[in-house]
């Protein structure tokens, strides 16, 4: 597979580039705690372009681009009016005559596609109605740091079938993971997605399943994986969406029938009490969700590492 200087899906990505990534961010994770921040990206400017809300995502990049001696540069979505005030083609010709790279957050996948290829600099995907992979990765980091492999994981995703459970379920795909989906009948991943991953886990002999309950999902789960219900964009389904999950929250009772060495992550932010229970949120010896938080500092580090790196 050609190596595409870009973030859109890890779809995109082989199995090696994902590895040394997150092998990456451990480097830089100790490096930073050791001497500091670095001067890697001094004169880059690496634009910020958000459709949707974020703290951990939006912070996460401008610090990791400060750490490394570069700037984030802000870009209003209002103002600049993608598709309305201007074409995708000449906004994405324009952001590569100044800036180094850009990191979108927005609804439809096929802008970030849109941008790569009418521009000529990197673009990541910061999350999209399809994919979040910047997610997956810091997951897959803090999965590594804390039960040392890959290989005999098996990841539960307690929920709705949404752009994070498509991230997290590639990286299972691409990682040699078994994964494992629980939600309500009709909510399920898009069913190209789920053919497009088949022979993945058939290569490395790992499995993906669904169930309609939550309980059969984590018989053997080594990791139960929650989200919000209702995705940003999703807003006027809330009502109807909420009936149908509420059997689906990770609480006590539903780690309880998961082997004991299970954890739990969640991507954030959370509606404590409804996707997952307070108790569950604030254990912090199960609950992996800060760590992989404080990862997207350092995961993201390393995606721009392997991005940029070839304009040095
Ligand atoms: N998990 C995540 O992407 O958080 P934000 O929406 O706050 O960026
Ligand atoms: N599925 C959620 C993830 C938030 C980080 C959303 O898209 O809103």
């Amino acid at each position: 597979m050609q190596r595409q200087n870009h973030l859109l899906t890890l779809k995109d990505w082989d199995s090696d580039r994902i590895v040394e990534t997150i092998n990456t961010a451990i480097k830089l994770k100790k490096e930073l705690k050791e001497s500091g921040s670095s001067s890697r990206f001094r004169g880059q400017t690496i634009g910020m372009f958000f459709e949707k809300p974020s703290l951990r995502t939006f912070t996460t990049f401008q610090v990791g681009i400060h750490q490394f001696g570069g700037m984030p540069v802000e870009l209003d979505p209002g103002s600049i009016g993608l598709g309305k005030r201007e074409s995708i083609v000449d906004v994405a010709r324009c952001l590569s005559r100044w800036v180094n790279a850009i990191v979108v957050r927005c609804f439809e996948q096929k802008l970030v596609e849109q941008l790569a290829e009418h521009g000529n600099i990197p673009v990541i995907n910061a999350l999209t109605d399809d994919f979040h992979p910047c997610q997956a990765l810091a997951f897959g980091q803090t999965l590594l740091e804390q039960k040392g492999s890959f290989a005999g994981q098996t990841i539960a995703f307690i929920g709705d079938g949404n752009n994070v459970a498509n991230s997290l379920m590639i990286l299972a795909a691409k990682l040699g993971m078994n994964f494992t989906l629980a939600c309500p009948k009709g909510f399920e991943q898009d069913s190209a997605l789920i053919e497009w991953a088949q022979p993945w886990f058939n290569k490395h002999g790992t499995k993906y399943r669904v169930f309609n309950n939550p309980q059969d999902a984590v018989k053997d789960a080594t990791v139960l994986y929650g989200d919000v219900w209702v995705s940003m964009g999703q807003e006027s389904q809330k009502d109807s969406k909420q009936s149908h999950f509420l059997p689906f929250q990770i609480n006590r009772e539903l780690l309880d029938l998961a082997p004991s060495e299970c954890k739990i992550s969640h991507c954030l932010p959370a509606n404590r009490g409804e996707e997952i229970t307070d108790e569950i949120m604030d254990d912090l010896k199960v609950n992996w969700a800060f760590e992989e938080a404080e990862n997207r500092l350092h995961a993201q580090k390393a995606v721009l590492w392997q991005l940029m790196q070839p304009s040095f």
